[in-house]
């Protein structure tokens, strides 16, 4: 089954919004595969945001992620990357539309509430930067034959 990434930022931590996050994605019927506190880095952060490494705004988008832990969270399910990065909506909070995360919950296009994987190929490698094998767990539910049809999860 595929995997995402998902981070609650600082501003996720600090609004006091994690159970209504995971109530979410709980909801839409995402399995929880893993999920962690940490306090992030230069070192992970460098990373993790490499591809913003020359914009103005980078030292910035650091220091508000060093600011207080995060919560990062591995969630499974067919097609799970899409799924989740429909729900969170778009980077600028303002522009985000109403029923996803980042437009119900936030104002800003720094402080957007949470990080998600862009693709099922960039969790792959998200996944292993903030999670150690042991960490993630495969389990199923009793009620999962009322969660996707036979066919879908045969493939
Ligand atoms: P990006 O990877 O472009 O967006 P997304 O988080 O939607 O995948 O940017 C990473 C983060 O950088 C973004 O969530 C917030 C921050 N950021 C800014 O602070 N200012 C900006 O102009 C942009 C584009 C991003």
């Amino acid at each position: 089954m595929e995997r995402t990434l998902l981070i609650l930022k600082p501003s996720a931590i600090q609004r006091r919004l994690i159970g209504e996050i995971i109530k979410r994605f709980e909801q839409k019927g995402l399995q929880l595969a893993g999920m962690k506190m940490m306090k992030l880095d230069d070192d992970i952060l460098d990373i993790h945001y490499a591809h913003l490494k020359d914009k103005p705004f980078f030292a910035e988008i650091k220091n508000s992620m060093k600011s207080c832990p995060v919560i990062v969270q591995c969630w499974e399910g067919i097609d799970a990357a899409k799924v989740v990065r429909n729900m969170i909506g778009s980077t600028n909070g303002r522009e985000a539309l109403p029923g996803t995360i980042r437009g119900d919950f936030s104002m800003s296009v720094q402080e957007n509430i949470v990080h998600a994987s862009d693709s099922a190929e960039s969790a792959i490698s998200e996944i292993k930067r903030f999670f150690k094998e042991e960490e993630l767990f495969e389990y199923s539910f009793s009620g999962q034959a009322y969660m996707y049809a036979k066919s879908e999860t045969d493939s």
